[in-house]
């Protein structure tokens, strides 16, 4: 079989590979969003930054298991799924709303970027700097950038009877998206329940509501995206999704499914005894690095590879970004592993930036991230930055039938303000929150804080 050899492999074409300039891809396909989106500018990605680096034709290549350009991989659980007008690729290949360029396949072909799509590779030896495909092909590196993301937890992995019927769904990639658009047409009108209450619960069901399905939330804790919503945050979006008619079902979950005799999802059996009629079951129990290439060959830690404040994992000219990356969070002194998209762009800019600065003996500025998540789902968008420890305090209008509900948390470690929530933020305001969460104000008083509100995060 043919060996090729690169200087720099990228290991994995999601988002880590590419990175957006700004932060308003959603516009394309989200007009409400226009006014939301937040004009904050970033320099690249990392293939735009391998060429910014004056990476010459030839020496760079992405090998990705998907058969597509790396895309906006966020898309998937929101616009991709909207009844009218969905988003569709090539539209939301990265860069695109951004007023930046759209990174069609085209774009790596000019830069001599060999972007090896449908390329599963299954086994890395690190020593050897090789790695090889399903298909038996070889591709040799000198530097090795390993940015593979996770992949889905599913219910068969924990034995769930039946959970292996037709139309059982999860979702991480465009495939998986496609498979759903197909079963949404075929079931119109029918009922979804959907599994797990975290970031694939809330957007899915929002989205499964906008196509007109019955839908109904199963989900084990007291309240919805328990890693990081308090109980009077998840009281807003839980209210929320019960007047828009999502019914939720909490304390309790999936254990398992019958199936009619195509083979078809009928009926979700859970814990406490219920059983729910099912035409479409969408599981969303979390995701898992994909390290498993890797194991043994590289120091692991907190369920990632293990890397420096540069992204260097522990093995020479190996480098992790995005999910499977644990990383020094220096700003919290912790090593931490980061599940969303604005780490792994910026994550994989600043290996890349490193990557060039110690080719030229130069050192590089340690990585020095704030926790950055967000969501939409509806008409509602929030942000968070930080940390999500210590004492809570609740502002602003957290009524689920309030028109234009605003509100936000605050949490307080330490008498400082470490973290900050905001639903329906404008741009400002979300800067405003986000310097909050950076600088770490004292908060003297915690009634006082909650009567400021937004007020205390614009003065500072
Ligand atoms: P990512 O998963 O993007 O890419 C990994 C790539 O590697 C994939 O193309 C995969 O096929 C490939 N690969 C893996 N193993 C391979 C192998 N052995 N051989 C070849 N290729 C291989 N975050 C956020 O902050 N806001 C949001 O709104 C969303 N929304 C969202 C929706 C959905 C549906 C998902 C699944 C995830 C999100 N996220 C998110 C999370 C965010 O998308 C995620 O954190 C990043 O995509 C991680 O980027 P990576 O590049 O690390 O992995
Ligand atoms: P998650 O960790 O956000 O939520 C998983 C949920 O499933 C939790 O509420 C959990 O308790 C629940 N659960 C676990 N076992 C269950 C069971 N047996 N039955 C019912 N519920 C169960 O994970 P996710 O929502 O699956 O998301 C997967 C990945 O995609 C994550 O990395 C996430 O960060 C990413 N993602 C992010 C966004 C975003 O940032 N806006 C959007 C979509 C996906």
């Amino acid at each position: 079989m043919a060996e090729k050899t690169f200087k720099y492999v990228i290991l994995g074409g999601g988002v880590a590979a590419e990175r957006e300039k700004e932060r308003s891809f959603v516009v394309v396909y989200w007009d409400k969003e226009i006014e939301k989106a937040e004009k904050q500018k970033y320099e690249g990605y990392a293939a735009r930054e391998f060429a910014k680096q004056g990476v010459k034709p030839g020496e760079l290549a992405i090998i990705s298991k998907e058969l597509v350009a790396p895309y906006e991989r966020p898309a998937l659980s929101k616009a991709y799924l909207f009844p009218e007008s969905p988003a569709r690729l090539p539209g939301f290949h990265v860069c695109v709303g951004s007023g930046g360029e759209r990174l069609l396949p085209e774009w790596y072909a000019e830069k001599g970027i060999a972007l090896i799509l449908g390329t599963e590779i299954v086994k890395a030896d690190l020593a050897s700097k090789t790695l090889i495909s399903a298909a038996g092909e070889s591709f040799k590196y000198h530097v090795l950038i390993i940015a593979t993301g996770s992949s889905v937890i599913k219910l068969t992995d924990f034995g769930v009877q039946g959970a292996d019927s037709k139309n059982i769904c999860y979702l991480r990639e465009v495939d998986d998206a496609d498979k759903l658009v197909e079963i949404i047409k075929q079931k119109k009108n029918g009922k979804v329940v959907i599994v797990g209450g975290g970031y694939i619960g809330l957007e899915l069901s929002a989205v499964m509501k906008l196509n007109n399905l019955d839908v109904c939330m199963v989900y084990p804790e007291p309240w919805c995206m328990p890693r990081l919503f308090t109980a009077g945050i998840a009281a807003f979006y839980e209210g929320y999704y019960a007047n828009k008619g999502i019914k939720i079902i909490k304390g309790t979950v999936a254990v398992g499914f019958t199936s009619d005799a195509n083979g078809e999802v009928k009926e979700v059996k859970l814990k406490d005894g219920r059983v729910l009629e099912a035409d479409i079951v969408v599981v969303g129990v979390g995701g898992r690095p994909l390290t498993g290439l890797f194991k043994g060959q590289v120091e692991e830690e907190k369920g990632g590879i293990k890397t420096d404040s540069s992204f260097k994992s522990s093995v020479h000219d190996v480098y992790a970004v995005g999910d499977v990356a644990t990383f020094p969070m220096k700003i919290y002194n912790e090593m931490r592993r980061v599940e969303h998209v604005d780490h792994a762009r910026k994550s994989a800019e600043h290996a890349v930036k490193a990557i060039f600065a110690s080719e030229g003996g130069k050192s590089f500025e340690e990585y020095d991230y704030l926790p950055f998540f967000y969501s939409r789902s509806f008409n509602l968008s929030w942000q968070f930055y930080g940390d999500n420890v210590g004492e809570t305090v609740l502002f602003g209008d957290n009524s689920p039938t309030s028109e234009n509900p605003k509100f936000g948390t605050y949490w307080i470690k330490e008498g400082k303000i470490v973290g900050a929530f905001l639903e329906s933020g404008t741009p400002e305001e979300n800067k405003a929150i986000a310097k909050v969460a950076r600088v770490q104000p004292p908060a003297e008083s915690l009634d006082q804080l909650a009567k400021e509100g937004l007020t205390f995060a614009c003065k500072i």
